[in-house]
Parts: C-alpha cells; structure tokens; sequence
C-alpha cells in the first residue's frame, strides 16, 4: 500500500486516463462488457475504480442498439433480385416471402407451376419452371432474375427425401435402389452446386456494393447431414455433401466477394411429408424427439435464419442447424 498522498495522486490519474480515452475506446470497452452498465470494477494500476459513470456515455450508445444499430451494415436487398430454388413449397416459399419482404425482386425457381405462378403473384416477384438438375433451365432463371435487378441472392431449397436401407432380404436385387441414390444426389447435391456455379458467376458481374460485397448464398442442408436415420444413406450423403462443399466454395467465392452459407433444418412443418391422416400420424411421432420446444419447427422460423443468413455481411462459410435441439435417433 502506498501512502494516502500516493493514492489520492494515483486516483487523479486513474480519473484523469479514463475521461481522456477517446470514446471509440469507450464504447469497445462497454461493448465487451456484458450485461446491464451499473457499475464496473476496473483494476486500474493498484487501485480499484468504479467505472461506472466514466461508462454511461460509451453505454448509452451501445445499449440504445434495441433502437439503432450502428455497428451494423447489412447487405441491402431492397431491388436487388434473388432467386430461391424450390421456392414453390415450404421452406422455399417462406424464404420467397421473407426476401421480398425486403425488397427483393424474387424469382420463383421449381418444378410445381401452379403454385410457383400464384406465389409469384402473391410476393410481386416471378416464376422460372427450372429442375435444378438441368443446367439449361438454371441458365433460363439466372437470365430471368438478372432482367429484374442485378442478382445479389440464391437460395438453394429444392430437394426430395428418400428412405431405403442399403440391403434388402434377399438377393442382390433387392439390395438398395442405385438409381434412387444417383438421383437424390443428383436434386439435392449436384442441382444445388450446378445452381451455384451458374448464378455466383452472374452476381460477379454484377456491381459491388460496399466493401467489395456482391451477393450471398444460402443452401439447405438437413439435420440428416449428421445425424441420418436408418434407410438415409442417400439423402444424408447428399445434405452431407452440400455441408461438406459450403466451406469450400465460400473460399472460391470470397474473390468476387459472395458469402456463402448452409442451413441445416430439424424437422419442419413442410408438405415434404405429405398430407393426410398418416401424415399427421407420422409427425406426431417425430416431434416427440425434438428437445425444445416439443413441436415441429415452422417454414418462417427457417426462413428467418436464411434471410439472417444473407443480410448479415459477416456471416460466412458455416453451416447452422435450426433444429429445436434435436439429434435424431437411429430411427
Ligand atoms: N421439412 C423438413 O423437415 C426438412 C428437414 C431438413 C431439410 N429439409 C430440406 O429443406 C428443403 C426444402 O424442403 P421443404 O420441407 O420445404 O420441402 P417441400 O417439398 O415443401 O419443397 C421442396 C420444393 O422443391 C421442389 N423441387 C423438388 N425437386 C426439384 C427439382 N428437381 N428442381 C426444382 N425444384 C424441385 C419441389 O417442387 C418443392 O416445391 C429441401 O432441400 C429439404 O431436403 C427439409
């Protein structure tokens, strides 16, 4: 301990560092704070020092972020096109939805006509018959939403599930089907790198916005990536594959400056399971898996971590599950 004349010397200086810090170093002071700015002790040399004044400036603004967040530069979509694969149904829909929400012009890019026009309709946006596994057709879309603003979004959601284990009882011939596997594969992985390649070489033409930022990707993997469930050794290899390229390509793509994620979904309310009475049936039962909360996740809730995925220019390279917790069982 020093002497009271020392302390009250050393208070004066304590005092006198913490007015004179420029206020950017406040507030990344505060900022690494968590928790509500009451009073902070701050080791300062040899005496302690409540901070809590010093700090209310710096807090003040980082806990108005309810209000303004400053820190952050979202990718602005407003009048930028975007096109979703799959987009006709569940998941893909409610992407649709979301994207024009915010000002995207959204091509509707799916097998299902009926349903793509009419949302198209809904969402001022429009519809592309594209089947992800012909690259003409990915072409026709690329070349559609490129006429409706320069292309700053794809989101891959088409896909197919396929259930079959890998042997049967009998003989070779009733050992897993080859072509539904090469198929899976075909829809979920290849259709989804073929739209990749197709529509990341149309938002590198397009203008950057700022920091050199082109556009953003986000594909739809599953919780079966990891997971997968007796009879998925298709649809996992295919989700799993989709994980596996995501960090790659947001390599390659980080040259032209297009970030690119995956979500990986639970089990969500989607018609991929079907309709009817056994359909419930059959959801029923597997929402008794999920941890937290005890029910099958909703189209929005996916589309609201894609969109999170696209306008948050720091996200990249990784795969998210939005699950409700769930690791599925062997079946
Ligand atoms: N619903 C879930 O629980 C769940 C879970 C994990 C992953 N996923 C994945 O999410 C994505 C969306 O699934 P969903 O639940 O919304 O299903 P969904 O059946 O409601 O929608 C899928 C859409 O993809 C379209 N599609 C299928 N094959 C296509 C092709 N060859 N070309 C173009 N479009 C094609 C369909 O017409 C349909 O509109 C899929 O990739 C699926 O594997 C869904």
């Amino acid at each position: 301990m020093g002497t009271q004349r020392e302390l009250v010397d050393q208070r004066r200086e304590n005092r006198a560092m913490v007015e004179g810090w420029p206020p950017c170093q406040l507030d990344a002071l505060s900022r690494r704070l968590a928790g509500p700015p009451l009073v902070y002790r701050v080791k300062l040399g040899d005496v302690g020092v409540a901070l809590g004044v010093a700090l209310v400036e710096g807090w003040a603004a980082v806990s108005s972020v309810g209000v303004t967040l400053t820190n952050l530069a979202p990718m602005d979509i407003n009048g930028a096109s975007a096109i979703v694969t799959g987009g006709a149904s569940g998941i893909g829909a409610a992407c649709a939805r979301q994207l024009a929400a915010k000002g995207a012009k959204v091509v509707i890019a799916d097998l299902q006509e009926d349903k793509g026009n009419e949302l198209a309709k809904e969402i001022g946006g429009a519809f592309c018959k594209v089947d992800v596994t012909n690259t003409d057709d990915i072409i026709n879309a690329v070349e559609m939403a490129k006429s409706m603003g320069p292309l700053r979004v794809l989101v891959n959601s088409a896909g197919i599930g396929w259930a079959q284990r890998t042997v049967g009882r009998g003989g070779y011939d009733t050992a897993a089907n080859l072509d539904a596997f090469r198929k899976v594969l075909a829809i979920n992985l290849t259709g989804t790198f073929d739209c990749i390649r197709i529509a990341a070489t149309a938002m590198s033409q397009t203008e950057p916005l700022a920091h050199g930022e082109r556009g953003a990707i986000v594909n739809m993997a599953s919780a079966a990536a990891f997971d997968g469930q007796i009879g998925q050794a298709a649809y996992s290899a295919s989700k799993g594959g989709v994980v596996g390229m995501t960090l790659p390509i947001a390599r390659d793509l980080s040259a032209v400056g297009v970030r690119v994620n995956t979500v990986a979904p639970g089990l969500i309310d989607t018609p991929i399971y079907g309709e009817g009475e056994n359909s419930e049936a059959f959801k029923a039962n597997l929402e008794k898996g999920v941890l937290f909360p005890h029910r099958l996740g909703s189209p929005d809730e996916l589309a609201s971590m894609v969109v999170e995925c696209v306008t948050n220019s720091y996200m990249n390279a990784e795969t998210i599950r939005v699950d409700g917790g769930i690791r599925m069982p062997p079946k």
